[in-house]
């Protein structure tokens, strides 16, 4: 069996529970679901880092001992968790017995190859990062490089490991594990890191207590970096214990950037010193900013609460929207205005819609109970729907594998979609109307009530408990239930899931939509008072089409010169603009392209555009798309628009030219 143990950091307790942090336990907590839904033996690890003069100060300047104030915002930690639907195997705190027990035991495994030497250290300390810095590191002659907070000059006897003797074995290590140091561009800096050359790291304290004592030496505390790290595996008992042997080494530890040195080096060289296998993949994910800015305490305006997002707008909603919006790995940028966006078009419009309509029509002309497929529908629409789940079942399998949640949800929307043509196109309504064509109609139906069931199984581990919900209301409830939400599907078995007659619910509004008018309300909310002025101005960048910082992945297809030589793009005008009846997000445009005669189209820009704000516009237009007939209307070529999943903006050029106008 496939073993997965992930971890994510443990969370100092300085702090309360961020954004920051919750994005990385979400993202732990889907990878984790995934894992066990297609039958890993998973394991899945959190927890608070609780030692150190951070802590110690912390606790300090709030009047507290420092085990009092970790027992308070522990607390915080595993309230947030549960909140959050994080379904963790185990929480570890570095000051429990467990944990003391196995930090000194690999500590003597690391004397005991000869690492630990006795000398002195001196050097500016930080204490936010817990670590000295060279002369040269500092910025503006006094401050750390990260926190750009004044270090402290520290002079101390110290226990040193020898650290330096490990970086040939750590570049040959990463050399034969290309993915031990994911995604590619951080391996890349930790090689160089380690390649300019290893020093002999300090890894006790005299000028503190707040620690776990050196075994034998009880003036020193052990360097809580090296407490920290081994978290990891104390969570697991003793070295050689049962669960140990199970789940060691991890498969994943799952970081932020800003502690990349720390698992990518130190901790394995601690564990080549030890004599213990290494992890499997440090993946990296990266930052969230909030308006452009690091979350930080002094900040209001940045500190992004979880759980009263998770209250206001549902936390698979928060789920969903941390995970789409950037690709593990890269940056972002935490907008308000875009989690409602993505909310609005994606929940609410895509699968909200997909699911209420669904039930809809089975409630109507299939008496609220699971119809029967037809066995033989050859026609396009039937077919493609089938194939559309039986690919993307296992596309998604592989982004989530891959570490690639939110092209995993891409996949699975592309699903969503896919389900709301099929009942575009294949009009129900209608068919009731024709009862020689009643096997058709149930046909319908079933499909879409199996897309559902598709859908909600493998947005399982990023939506809990949406997929329950569908699952329910789709007549999946009990142990059958239980059993889909726990199983990945198999593409072989798509529309064959549901049980024939199970009842159904009713139409169910799974996200109701958020107006204008909510909009504000929940700005208002979440926006502390001295931050509005920011948010006016980001009001103002949306307005103007500045909506969000958004990282995109490369598509991974590449085209030559050559094949994008056979696009016919040019310049078009608009002539005339028209609704398409009864099709809510189409219009049918005439255009001048320059060619003799105007050319009609039908594009999906209703719900962006009104008819006559298009009239007169220039836009981009790709002429040479094979013509096609979309609700009966001859379609003969494509104009550019922006947004890959609703409109956002038209193309266009930036002055005025003859229509015909050549693209390249
Ligand atoms: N205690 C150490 C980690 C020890 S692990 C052996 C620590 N704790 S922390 O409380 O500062 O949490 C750091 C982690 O929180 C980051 O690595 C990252 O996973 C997460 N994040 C904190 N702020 C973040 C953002 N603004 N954006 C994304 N994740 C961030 O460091």
């Amino acid at each position: 069996m496939t073993r997965f143990y992930i971890t994510t950091p443990i969370y100092y307790v300085n702090d309360v529970p961020h954004l920051g942090h919750a994005y990385t336990t979400i993202a732990a907590d889907a990878l984790a679901r995934f894992h066990r839904a297609v039958g890993d033996d998973t394991r899945f690890l959190t927890g608070t880092d609780e030692h150190g003069l951070k802590v110690e100060q912390a606790a300090a300047a709030r009047g507290l001992a420092p085990l009092k104030l970790a027992d308070q915002v522990v607390e915080r930690f595993r309230d947030t968790w549960k909140q959050l639907d994080i379904a963790n195997d185990d929480f570890i705190r570095t000051t429990e017995a467990r944990h003391k027990q196995v930090v000194a035991d690999i500590w003597k495994r690391i004397e005991a190859a000869g690492d630990i030497y006795k000398g002195s250290y001196e050097g500016w300390y930080c204490v936010s990062c817990e670590a000295y810095y060279g002369e040269g590191d500092l910025v503006d002659g006094k401050q750390c490089p990260v926190h750009k907070r004044e270090v402290t000059w520290l002079s101390e006897p110290t226990y040193f490991f020898r650290m330096s003797r490990y970086g040939d074995r750590l570049l040959e290590h990463f050399e034969k594990h290309p993915s031990f140091v994911q995604p590619e561009g951080y391996k890349n800096e930790v090689v160089s890191f380690v390649r300019s050359g290893l020093r002999d790291l300090s890894v006790s304290r005299t000028t503190f207590k707040w620690g776990i004592p050196v075994p034998g030496d009880e003036e020193h505390v052990i360097y809580v970096w090296i407490d920290a790290l081994t978290n990891y595996m104390s969570a697991l008992g003793p070295i050689g214990g049962e669960l140990h042997r199970r789940h060691w080494p991890a498969t994943c530890h799952l970081i932020g950037k800003d502690i990349l040195k720390f698992h990518a080096v130190y901790w394995p060289c601690m564990l080549l010193s030890a004599g213990l296998p290494l992890p499997g993949t440090v993946f990296t994910h990266g930052w969230w900013t909030v308006r452009g800015e690091k979350i930080s305490k002094s900040m209001p305006a940045t500190r992004v609460d979880p759980n009263r997002l998770g209250e206001d707008i549902g936390v698979d909603a928060l789920r969903y929207y941390l995970l789409r919006e950037i690709p593990l790995g890269a940056d972002g940028d935490f907008a308000y205005e875009a989690l409602i966006g993505r909310y609005n078009a994606e929940l609410a419009n895509d699968l909200g819609n997909l699911v209420s309509r669904t039930l809809t029509v089975a409630t109507r002309y299939c008496a609220g109970a699971v119809p029967a497929r037809s066995s033989e529908r050859g026609e396009q629409a039937h077919v493609e729907i089938e194939q559309v789940a039986r690919e993307v079942i296992p596309e998604a399998h592989g982004h989530y594998s891959g570490y690639a949640p939110s092209r995993a949800l891409e996949a699975i929307w592309r699903l969503v979609r896919e389900g709301n043509r099929y009942i575009n196109n294949t009009e129900p309504w209608k068919l009731a109307k024709i009862h020689t064509r009643n096997e058709e109609l149930n046909h319908i139906v079933r499909m879409a009530l199996e897309v559902l069931v598709c859908v909600a199984r493998m947005a399982a581990p990023v939506m809990p408990k949406t997929a329950e919900q569908i699952l329910a209301l789709v007549g999946m409830v009990g142990e059958r239930g239980q059993e889909a939400m726990r199983r990945w599907p198999q593409a072989d078995r798509f529309g064959h899931e549901l049980e024939l007659g199970a009842p159904l619910g009713p139409s169910t509004i799974l996200f109701p939509r958020i107006d204008e008018a909510r909009q504000a309300a929940l700005l208002e909310a979440w926006i502390p008072e001295d931050a509005r002025t920011d948010r006016e101005t980001g009001d103002r960048q949306q307005a103007t089409g500045n909506r969000r910082q958004e990282a995109v992945e490369p598509s991974g297809d590449e085209v030559t010169f050559e094949q994008f030589g056979k696009m016919d793009l040019r310049v078009a005008r608009v002539l005339t603009a028209e609704p398409v009846p009864k099709a809510k997000k189409l219009l049918k445009l005439t255009v001048d392209v320059g060619e003799a005669e105007p050319r009609q189209v039908v594009a999906g820009i209703a719900e962006a555009f009104r008819p006559e704000e298009l009239i007169g516009r220039s836009v981009i237009f790709l002429a040479n798309l094979k013509p096609a007939t979309i609700r009966g209307v001859t379609s003969q070529g494509m104009i550019l628009a922006a947004g890959a999943d609703a409109v956002l903006g038209l193309s266009a050029v930036d002055r005025e030219l003859p229509p015909g106008t050549r693209i390249r």
